[in-house]
Parts: C-alpha cells; sequence; structure tokens
C-alpha cells in the first residue's frame, strides 16, 4: 500500500486576524503529519488584509506538504485579494482561481465561487443591470471551474470552492440567508465532469456533508463546523483516495478516530486499507 494512497486535509475559514499568529501552529503541524496534501477553502484572514495573509504565512512556512487553496469572500474585504494570494503563493499555497494543480494522478481544480441560491429559488438575470451583474458573477466563476475541470485529465478530480455548490451543506444556517452562501450554478460542472469530491466553506454553521443531486459528496470543512460537529478530533477532516484502482471515483470515511496516524506515503494499518476509494474523515 505504501506510496498508493494519497491523504489529503480539509479546513476553511481560519480567517487569520492581526492576533493570530501562532494560533494555528500545532494544528498545521499535526495535518503535516498526517496529510500528503493540506486543502484551504478560503477566509483564510479577516478582513482580507494583506498583514493578516504575512501572519498566516509565517504559520504555513513549516508545512512541509503541498497546499493548495482558494480564495474567499473575507480576502476581499479590502480590496489586497491579490497581494493576499501573493503572500501565500510565496510559501508554497497554490492559488486556484479557475486553475488546476495535480499532485500525485490527483487533478484539483478550484475557484472562489459566488452567492445567488439553489434549485429553483436561484436568482435569474432578469430586470435591473445590478442584479443581472450580481446573477453574471455567479455565472462567471461557474464558468472558471468548468474550464479548469476540462483541462483535468486525472481520473481523481478534487474541486475546491468557498462558496457551496448545494444547498444541503448550508443547512443549519438561517434559511434566509441561504442565496447568500452558495450558488446551485456551480454544481452544474461538478457534475458534467464526475468530480471525486467538493470541498468548500464559508457556511460557519451549516452541515458538514452533502451530496450533489447526482451523489458527487461535498463537504463544508468550515472551521465552525468541524468545531461543532466534530468536538472530539482535531478541527480539520482527513481524506484518502486509493490510487491503486484508478477506475474507481469513491470517496468515504477512514473513520472517527482522534488520531490519524501517519500519512499516507507511510504504511497503513490493515483497518485503514480498503480498495479503491477515496475517503473523507
Ligand atoms: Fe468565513
Ligand atoms: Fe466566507
Amino acid at each position: 500500500m505504501t506510496g498508493s494512497v494519497v491523504r489529503l486535509a480539509a479546513l476553511s475559514d481560519i480567517h487569520y486576524s492581526k492576533s493570530s499568529q501562532g494560533s494555528f501552529l500545532p494544528l498545521f503541524s499535526q495535518i503535516a503529519e498526517a496529510a500528503d496534501v493540506l486543502l484551504l477553502c478560503g477566509d483564510l484572514t479577516d478582513y482580507g488584509l494583506v498583514e493578516e495573509a504575512r501572519l498566516l504565512a509565517k504559520d504555513l512556512a513549516p508545512v512541509k506538504i503541498p497546499m493548495v487553496g482558494v480564495l474567499g469572500n473575507h480576502d476581499f474585504e479590502a480590496g489586497q485579494e491579490q497581494d493576499i494570494a501573493k503572500v501565500l503563493t510565496d510559501v508554497g499555497v497554490h492559488m486556484l482561481d479557475g486553475d488546476t494543480w495535480e499532485y500525485r494522478g490527483v487533478g484539483f481544480a478550484g475557484c472562489r465561487g459566488f452567492c445567488g441560491g439553489f434549485g429553483r429559488g436561484a436568482l435569474g438575470p432578469w430586470g435591473e443591470k445590478i442584479i443581472k451583474d450580481f446573477v453574471h458573477e455567479a455565472v462567471q466563476e461557474s464558468l472558471k471551474l468548468e474550464s479548469a475541470l476540462a483541462r483535468l485529465g486525472e481520473s481523481h478530480r478534487i474541486v475546491l470552492l468557498h462558496y457551496s455548490p448545494i444547498r444541503a451543506t448550508v443547512e443549519g444556517e438561517s434559511p434566509e440567508i441561504f442565496p447568500f452562501l452558495g450558488s446551485s450554478r456551480l454544481e452544474d460542472p461538478i457534475s458534467r465532469f464526475d468530480v471525486t469530491a467538493v470541498f468548500h466553506g464559508h457556511a460557519h454553521k451549516g452541515a458538514p456533508e452533502g451530496k450533489t443531486q447526482g451523489g458527487i459528496p461535498v463537504y463544508n470543512v468550515a472551521h465552525a463546523v468541524l468545531k461543532a460537529n466534530y468536538p472530539d478530533r482535531p478541527p480539520f477532516r482527513l481524506f484518502e483516495i486509493d490510487m491503486s484502482n484508478r477506475g474507481d471515483q469513491g470517496v468515504t470515511p477512514i473513520s472517527d478516530r482522534r488520531s490519524y496516524g501517519r500519512r499516507a506515503t507511510d504504511r497503513q494499518a490493515p483497518d485503514q486499507q480498503s480498495a479503491g476509494h477515496a475517503k473523507p474523515t
């Protein structure tokens, strides 16, 4: 099994502020021990200040596993999103904005996404120009994701977003704000390209897991969601992809263990082995 499994750790909405330096260091160190790749799904800063990003970058610098991420709405608050992305890129985070990245046969596609609501309740481009512009942003993010996914040739395709593509993982928030938590326009490319799993954040009081209409697993990995739903675990989620069965696109949990043990490139214990699945926990 050695080397045939890729472990993904996923986390979002850490909202680094000017007083956050060092606060996530122990968690990042734990993640680096347990996973092969760290996924960061936006709202990495609190007020969108490049100064906040620099503090986060300092804490990420010792993380010696590959990292991949997207920005969230908070990272746009001060108009410094490009500088934030550069600071994080400089410490090795592969920042995706309609881009792709590949690691050991696993393809990643990502963008921030946008809001607008879900299903029949989704806002349509009709009436005032400002409404059309609002909807246009959601459509553009969906197109970004589609073109990124179209460039991925890997058998396992992982999507990173900040906003949710489905309603199920925002359940728990007040229904009045559902339309501001995601857009089902993002679900279309995910379904079309038979994605292995989707990770997002943003809905701090949402649900940790859901599925697209076609059954693709969607995980809300917002820090607050993980703390609320898994109080006995470290606040990140760990997923395992078994690369020995490249035809399998499934995703299933590893376990509910408190300790995640060693990362996937190390030998796996028998209870961690399972054929042909990518597995979250
Ligand atoms: Fe957030
Ligand atoms: Fe957010």
